[in-house]
């Protein structure tokens, strides 16, 4: 199988977090100069082959650490057709038969939300590490069951989204952490657009906005801030019906609406908003996005991100030295939200971890699952889960 090839230290600048691509920049130019043959490859077995595998598999066919093996959808055409674009030698209508074909080590799980969680048990069970898109389970019991048996089996688990991997994230958190805000008292997050069109399941049971885009700034948030100790929510359906290609016109039972209030302790409180009926002049264009998407305010300075935390353009902060906002971090430094799969490919290679982590990812879970309880019952939901933070120290 032909592979495009890229220089392994411009794949690590593009891919790692900026902390994580120095440490491994050396790594890689010492294996260089100790003349190391081909570089070793995770063979990737990719489920589901609809609209974010466009933007996946250019990505893992140009990594060096990536051999594309498989490729499955429940719409066998699609799985065919991905196959014959990226020249994967193998493809499948099912999970069973990708399990039962071509060997892989790492499944990546591009399918209906509402599927990841029984499909990455599977996958587990049949001995494979998984990259999930979002959510990697449904609730947080089912996720950290998950990892209990990824943990018995040998492999690992994560999950999108990427952001805390930013130079944009990494100066924010270093900001924070230097203390030029002094007391950090809010936050405020929100991301939304008009909603998908191709596909019911990001309205049924188990879809929403709040997995599908609030999971960002809810995976910033608690990353910059620390995780969140207890969480109240109002959502609603603002449009009940929607048409959807080839489909035509589907009932909306899951939120498309959704405000959050995060309790982060120490007084810090975050709100986050999100839905699929935000108007936006630029569309869903991520690049023309100039406003503060994501801002933190303390008692003696005030940060603002701009852009989208997952198509992030710069910092701006403001001090009571220096009150103008001054822009920080405006390269990308190659950070590109699909990288997940590709990243945690050349992690397992080089025995390295990304600074994601499924707990994370998970804590985003449970706060998803707490702002629905909230709607349900009118209750402030304590939070029981945690990760590994700071994020970025
Ligand atoms: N589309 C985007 O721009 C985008 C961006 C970021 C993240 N995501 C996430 O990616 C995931 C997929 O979204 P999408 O927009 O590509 O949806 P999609 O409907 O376009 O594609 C999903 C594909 O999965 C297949 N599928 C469903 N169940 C399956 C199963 N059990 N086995 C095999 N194949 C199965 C479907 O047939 C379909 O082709 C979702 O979690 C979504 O939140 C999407």
């Amino acid at each position: 199988m032909k592979m495009t090839r890229i220089n392994r230290r411009v794949f690590g600048r593009q891919t790692l977090g900026v902390a994580a691509a120095a440490a491994l920049s050396s790594l890689s130019v010492r294996a260089e100069a100790a003349g190391e043959g081909e570089t070793k490859r995770m063979r990737v077995g990719v489920i589901g082959c609809g609209s974010v595998s466009n933007v996946y598999l250019p990505h893992l066919a140009a990594s060096p650490y990536v051999a594309l093996v498989s490729a499955c959808d429940i719409k066998p055409e699609r799985a065919k057709r991905q196959a014959g674009r990226f020249q994967i030698p193998h493809h499948y209508p099912h999970i069973d038969d990708m399990l039962a074909g071509a060997a892989f080590d790492l499944l990546v799980n591009l399918t209906d939300m509402q599927e990841h969680e029984h499909l990455n048990r599977q996958a587990i069970a049949a001995g494979k590490h998984i990259w999930s898109e979002k959510p990697i389970a449904n609730s947080l019991q089912a996720g950290q069951a998950l990892l209990e048996q990824a943990k018995k089996r040998g492999v690992r688990v994560w999950g999108a989204p990427t952001v805390v991997n930013s130079p944009q994230f990494a100066c924010m958190a270093r900001i924070l952490n230097s203390g030029v805000l002094g007391r950090v008292a809010a936050a405020h997050a929100d991301y939304g657009h008009t909603g998908p069109d191709w596909s019911s399941f990001f309205y049924e049971k188990g879809g929403g906005s709040m997995p599908d885009l609030g999971v960002y700034n809810l995976t910033t948030l608690t990353g910059l801030l620390g995780p969140a100790r207890s969480v109240v929510a109002l959502t609603s359906v603002v449009t009940p019906t929607r048409n959807i290609r080839g489909k035509g016109r589907i009932r909306v039972t899951e939120e498309d609406n959704a405000m959050l209030l995060l309790d982060h302790g120490k007084g810090t409180l975050a709100h986050v908003q999100c839905g699929f009926n935000f108007f936006n002049p630029h569309g869903h264009e991520g690049s023309k996005e100039k406003r503060h998407t994501i801002s933190i305010v303390g008692s003696t300075g005030m940060l603002g991100l701009v852009g989208y935390d997952w198509e992030p353009l710069g910092v701006d902060v403001a001090t009571t030295a220096a009150a103008d906002f001054k822009r920080q971090a405006t390269d990308k430094g190659g950070y590109v939200w699909q990288q997940g799969a590709s990243l945690v490919a050349e992690c397992l290679v080089k025995g390295k971890e990304p600074l994601f982590t499924a707990e994370h990812a998970l804590h985003v879970v449970e706060i998803i699952c707490a702002a629905r309880q909230s709607q349900e019952t009118g209750q402030r939901i304590d939070l029981k889960s945690s990760f590994k933070w700071p994020v970025v120290s």
